[in-house]
């Protein structure tokens, strides 16, 4: 049986091989991309990808403790991280420790994203100080955004750009094991990586991240009009599951199936 990667494991992956980091939510999937990630992030883009939401603000404790115990329960190898929802952790240290501890305690998963930089520096000490791991979230965070329209790069200005290197740092100095870096030019993304002693983990930041997270559907190519310029799709499953949803349904139309081979004698 294989071992399942730990945070530290991950963070011994820094400058010896680079992290292979998805979204996922599903048991199906799960066992699929188990074979190939060092880590699957429930995220809480599942608003969105799942539930056709047009943000993630809508996804909850129980979405997340579902999902994730999907993920948990169907994998083996990969380190599994849960996002903390929107409003259930930027009250205070507490809560969100009270979150996190029923989170990670119902899923068994390993650790908890949470959004933001100097902003959670307290909440990130804290529940580090109780045992929990985190990872952090720079960038374009999207939990701060109402709209599909608002999710624009980050770091355009100097003082964007700073803003973000600070936040790195300070998240490091908080305890966190990685951070995503979302949506920001590869020269910031750069900087931080090298400055930093933990792994960063890219999503629209550039080649030089310590390892590469995107959302598995879009990866997939599950859309038909969408892509971002920062997703490369490895396969088109708009076209390959249309194709095959209209073969069904053209058989079933005119009698085709089932056949001899699929029926009880
Ligand atoms: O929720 C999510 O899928 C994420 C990734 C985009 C990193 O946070």
């Amino acid at each position: 049986m294989n071992k399942r990667i730990t945070a530290s494991d991950l963070k011994n992956k820094k400058g010896n091989s680079k992290i292979v980091a998805m979204t996922c939510y599903s048991a199906r999937l799960a066992v699929i991309l188990d074979r190939h990630a060092d880590l699957l992030l429930v995220g809480d883009s599942m608003g969105m990808v799942l539930y056709g939401h047009s943000n993630t603000l809508s996804v909850t404790k129980r979405m997340m403790t579902d999902h994730g115990k999907a993920v948990v329960n169907n994998t083996k190898k990969s380190l599994v991280v849960l996002d903390l929802p929107f409003g259930t952790y930027e009250s205070g240290k507490e809560k969100a420790y009270e979150t996190a501890s029923n989170l990670l305690e119902e899923t068994g998963a390993s650790a908890v994203k949470l959004e933001g930089g100097k902003k959670v520096f307290e909440t990130v000490e804290y529940l580090v100080s109780k045992g929990i791991e985190v990872i952090g979230h720079i960038g374009l965070m999207p939990q701060n955004i109402k709209n599909v329209e608002g999710f624009k790069s980050k770091g355009h200005s100097r003082t964007e750009q700073e803003d973000i290197y600070s936040d790195a740092l300070s998240l490091e100095n908080a305890g966190v094991f990685s951070i995503v870096i979302e949506a920001v030019k590869e020269e910031l993304a750069k900087k931080i990586t090298n400055k930093l002693e933990i792994p960063t983990i890219g999503i629209g930041a550039g080649r030089y991240c310590d390892g590469q997270i995107l959302v598995t559907e879009d990866m997939l190519g599950m859309y038909k009009n969408f892509s971002p310029k920062f997703v490369k799709k490895f396969a088109n499953l708009f076209d390959i599951i249309d194709k095959a949803t209209n073969d069904y349904s053209n058989e079933v139309r005119n009698g085709k199936f089932p056949d001899i081979s699929n029926i009880y004698k």
